[in-house]
């Protein structure tokens, strides 16, 4: 591709609780986001430019892109874009997960990318079903895409050339736009961050 778009959902209800995985709706700061993404990308746009929007089947992302689809006009939701399955685990918190799973809380600070939750992904996991996304990406143009912070992190891992064992730690902030240009020697990168 010459350029893809990435950006993670909105503030959610369950970011604002600190609970991982669920199917939460924005919060009014991941509304206030989702009202100021047109603007955000046309920063990072030709004029006239249009983009694709890909988006999880998950209400966070759907409803982060929903001004931007108003503009762009082309959406496509998938299920290989929803977020790491955190299996049991889901709509914990990180400090419920240590009381009720100590074991397998420490298994995965010693080993991120490998754990897999129980009843769940790894990040792994996310990295295999990954593939066909990687694969229609690198074939199509202008695409944006609004997922989640596990997924967000491997795009992100693969077109920067960072390893993927590395990709659990990779730095993707709420509320921005990150732009990647890949180029023979390297992928040139922008971010754009919301004043929200
Ligand atoms: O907290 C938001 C979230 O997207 C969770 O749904 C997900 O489990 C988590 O981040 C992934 O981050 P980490 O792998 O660092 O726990």
């Amino acid at each position: 591709p010459r350029s893809i778009w990435l950006s993670r959902h909105g503030e959610s209800m369950y970011n604002l609780e600190g609970k991982i995985g669920g199917d939460a709706d924005l919060s009014p700061r991941g509304e206030a986001y989702a009202r100021s993404l047109p603007s955000l990308v046309d920063q990072s746009i030709e004029p006239g430019q249009t983009l694709t929007v890909w988006t999880s089947t998950l209400r966070r992302t759907i409803q982060t892109a929903r001004y931007l689809v108003d503009k762009h006009g082309r959406q496509l939701p998938w299920k290989a874009l929803d977020e790491l399955d955190s299996g049991v685990c889901d709509g914990l918190t990180y400090e419920d997960i240590e009381a009720k799973y100590p074991e397998d809380f420490k298994a995965r600070d010693d080993d991120k990318y490998n754990y897999r939750y129980r009843g769940g992904e790894s990040y792994r996991d996310v990295v295999v079903r990954l593939e066909p996304i990687i694969m229609e990406l690198e074939r199509n143009e202008d695409i944006l895409i609004v997922t989640h912070q596990a997924i967000l992190r491997c795009i992100y891992a693969y077109f920067m050339n960072v390893p993927q064992e590395r990709s659990p730690w990779m730095e993707v902030p709420l509320h921005t736009v990150i732009k990647l240009t890949p180029r023979a020697y390297g992928t040139i990168e922008e971010r754009w961050k919301a004043d929200i």
